[in-house]
């Protein structure tokens, strides 16, 4: 056993770049030269976005062209989340997904689906009975994998891969109180995971979160997947969805995750990337139910970004990037929360009406100097951890 552990360690330190993914789709148009961040990272991990009708329907022929060059896989920013997808109980809305799905098609790309049990962006009417009732455990157990059954098995073998539980920790690492968890007990997120492999054995199942390197909160996730395998259920990642600051977390907290996922024999994903850069108005969190603002003190750079803090932006950009490439075993996907900086939630959330710099791509679709400093960590040599 200790002798397999030091020949594997040991080829993983010969593993230099050349060590290549299978989950590259077989499109890709291999020995090209580089076009985008897809073929600068393709022998170490995917790389996407979040993506909306703007790009998936072509809306903006730009924007949709800037993703077929630059990325390998796609994430849905809103178009399969429960309110959207399944807006009242008898009825499900395909029409944006299916375009979004047959977008990833048309490109080759590595199509994720986001989210099926979440406690946000569902209605309400999904806890309550006809009277306005608090659903039974086994009545809303009913309803979960109905929606379960019903959107994985219409994209059963086109969608790779599901966050199949979004954001069920506290930042302490105990499982949070959504509707989820009064009404149906901490095993809804077992359950949401079984559901979700009998309607589509082949798909990938993750755990997604925000805020997981930092150690509380990293810890809970440890316990909960563990738990998940434990079990049997066949958890293949978790997803760090890495909406982070510009000096925190710091790259050694990062870094000190995805080994913590990973020796539990997970792949880590890095699935919502984006850089916050603006004044912080509420607690550190990426709780889509946060509220401030609006107030001038909170949006400094409506007028553009100075150059010092362009280059800490590429700077921090580039240090994650390494953490990335050094742990580039253990993670097969690096998705961005939106394509440019315009298209970047962070213009609405936490605060409405700011001028968010968050991406690595500026409001005119041209590439921020943070883009040239994440590429160029492609051509570092491997640090092995
Ligand atoms: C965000 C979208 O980007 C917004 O358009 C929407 O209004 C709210 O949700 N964590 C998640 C994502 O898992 O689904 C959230 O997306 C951002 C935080």
């Amino acid at each position: 056993m200790i002798n397999r552990h030091l020949s594997a360690a040991l080829a993983a330190s010969l593993c230099l770049v050349a060590c290549s993914r299978a989950t590259v789709p077989a499109s890709a148009s291999a020995g090209a030269a580089p076009q985008g961040l897809k073929d600068t990272f393709r022998s170490a991990f995917l790389v996407g976005a979040a993506i909306a009708p703007k790009q998936f329907e072509e809306q903006d022929v730009a924007n949709a062209a800037l993703v077929k060059r630059e990325f390998n896989t796609i994430s849905p920013e809103n178009v399969l989340k429960w309110v959207v997808v399944h807006p009242q109980p008898d009825h499900y809305d395909f029409a944006p997904a299916d375009k979004y799905v047959a977008f990833g098609e048309r490109n080759g790309m590595f199509i994720v689906g986001h989210t099926l049990v979440w406690h946000s962006q569902v209605p309400g009417w999904v806890f309550q009975d006809a009277q306005g009732q608090p659903l039974t455990r086994d009545a809303l157990l009913a309803r979960m994998k109905d929606h379960i059954q019903t959107v994985v098995g219409r994209y059963k073998g086109r969608i790779k891969g599901w966050d199949v539980v979004n954001e069920a920790l506290n930042e302490d690492g105990t499982l949070r109180q959504t509707p989820w968890m009064r009404i149906i007990g901490p095993d809804y997120i077992a359950k949401a995971f079984q559901f979700a492999h009998e309607a589509d054995p082949a798909a990938e199942l993750y755990y997604n979160d925000y805020n997981l390197d930092y150690a509380a909160k990293r810890n809970g996730a440890v316990r909960l997947v563990k738990s998940l395998l434990d079990q049997g259920i066949p958890v293949k990642a978790i997803g760090s969805q890495e909406h982070l600051k510009l000096t925190t977390p710091t790259a050694a907290e990062v870094d000190s995750s995805i080994r913590a996922f990973a020796a539990l024999g997970v792949k880590v994903n890095m699935t919502e990337l984006d850089i916050d850069l603006l004044p912080q108005a509420t607690r550190n969190s990426a709780d889509v139910s946060l509220r401030a603002g609006p107030a001038p003190s909170l949006n400094p750079y409506a007028a553009g970004l100075p150059d010092s803090l362009q280059r800490k932006l590429a700077r921090r950009y580039q240090d994650l990037f390494r953490v990335y490439m050094a742990n580039q075993e253990a993670i097969d996907r690096i998705t961005f929360w939106g394509v440019s900086d315009g298209d970047s939630w962070l213009n609405g959330w936490p605060v409405p009406g700011r001028t968010s710099y968050p991406l690595l791509f500026d409001r005119q679709l041209g590439k921020k100097p943070a883009y040239d400093a994440v590429a160029a960590v492609a051509k570092e040599p491997r640090v092995v951890p």
